[in-house]
């Protein structure tokens, strides 16, 4: 699992440059079986951590395409018998590719007259073979239980496609690809800038293993991403955790903090900040130990003091996802490493799940 949290400045390297032209500035695929410009939604599913890169991309084809999103977990779409109207786009996120309810699900939309796209990291697999088009995910083969490198390799491609579709459907000018093009470019750059918080995180996952229970915070694609934090912790740490919208705080999970709960906040100083200022603040006036993982910008604006504080470097919006990804996944594996369990083969889990 370490060595695959390290490749990931590589692999995501290789995987953005399949997609994007740098000099051009400009997102690129070759002979797409649709076209961007008359589809009316993009229905995703996928399980697990590759339906929380799913979820992450909603936000992207939204904003960049303003294409409506439905997503949801393979295991519910594929009896929920959605309606759906032929000639749309199907797209089903997977790193193994062979996912038995998400091949399903691939199978339902191909009844429905969907056109299948499959962002997928094994190019051979049942999936890949049964798509219309193939987007690769170049993580090369991942082999820690726990996905990582496959994880951020999707985000990297699907918010490729969502460029795409976002110059495609004219609600991107040029210029504003070759903005989100510069940005996806540093991604590499300042994932290798988030490794080197390592030694800290080492350092305060000691006192995370001790956590019973640990609450995920984000807004806007962080959410997803505290999805994944949770995910990630209880997968390989056996603590359990819980990812939640920062904003759904007041409505329920607010409950259960008190001095014994470490909270993570995933909140990158961005135009939905202040909101999430005022989530922490929640946290903080109840005494919750708040690991603040953020920009600099973001920790002098927080206006509280966390009990520990992870700095990354400032960073375009749209690679924050990506980026952020680095200290959620060494927080989950050091933390592991401190109880001693088995980071590569978690009990009960399986790398692939083939069978419902
Ligand atoms: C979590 C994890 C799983 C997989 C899920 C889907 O770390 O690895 O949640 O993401 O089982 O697997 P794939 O991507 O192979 O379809």
């Amino acid at each position: 699992m370490a060595k695959e949290i390290h490749e990931q400045p590589e692999v995501i390297g290789h995987t953005l440059a399949n997609y994007l032209d740098f000099s051009a500035g400009t997102a690129r695929a070759r002979d797409l079986p649709f076209d961007w410009k008359t589809l009316r939604r993009v229905v995703i599913t996928a399980c697990g951590t590759a339906y929380y890169a799913g979820l992450t991309a909603k936000y992207w084809f939204e904003r960049f395409a303003r294409l409506p999103v439905d997503i949801d977990v393979a295991s519910e779409f594929r009896y929920r018998e959605m309606p759906m109207e032929p000639g749309g786009l199907a797209l089903f996120v997977s790193q193994s590719g062979e996912t038995a309810d998400t091949l399903a699900s691939l199978r339902y939309c191909r009844a429905q007259g969907q056109h299948i796209g499959a962002v997928v990291n094994v190019p051979t697999s049942t999936i890949a073979r049964e798509s219309d088009v193939v987007f690769p995910t170049l993580a090369g083969p991942e082999i820690g239980v726990a996905s990582t490198k496959a994880f951020t390799c999707q985000l990297s491609t699907l918010c490729a496609l969502a460029i795409m579709a976002g110059r495609a459907r004219g609600f991107l000018s040029a210029e504003d690809e070759a903005k989100l093009v510069a940005a996806l470019g540093e991604a590499p750059r300042m994932m290798a800038a988030a490794l080197r918080t390592e030694p800290q995180i080492e350092k305060l996952a000691k006192n995370l293993s001790k956590a019973s229970d640990v609450l995920y915070l984000g807004r806007g694609t962080s959410y997803p991403l505290a999805l994944e934090g949770a995910l990630k912790l209880k997968e390989i740490s056996y603590i359990h955790a819980e990812g939640y919208a920062a904003g759904e705080l007041k409505h329920g999970p607010i409950a259960l903090i008190d001095e014994n709960m470490p909270v993570v906040v995933i909140a990158p100083y961005d135009r939905i900040f202040e909101k999430t200022v005022s989530n922490m603040q929640e946290v903080a006036a109840r005494g919750g130990r708040i690991i603040l993982i953020s920009d600099q910008k973001g920790h002098e604006e927080a206006g509280i003091t966390p009990h520990e504080a992870i700095i990354l470097p400032e960073m375009p919006s749209t690679i924050t996802p990506l980026v952020y990804s680095v200290p959620v996944q060494l927080l989950a594996y050091h933390t592991a490493l401190h109880i001693g369990t088995d980071v590569d083969q978690p009990r009960n889990l399986a790398k692939s799940v083939t069978v419902e």
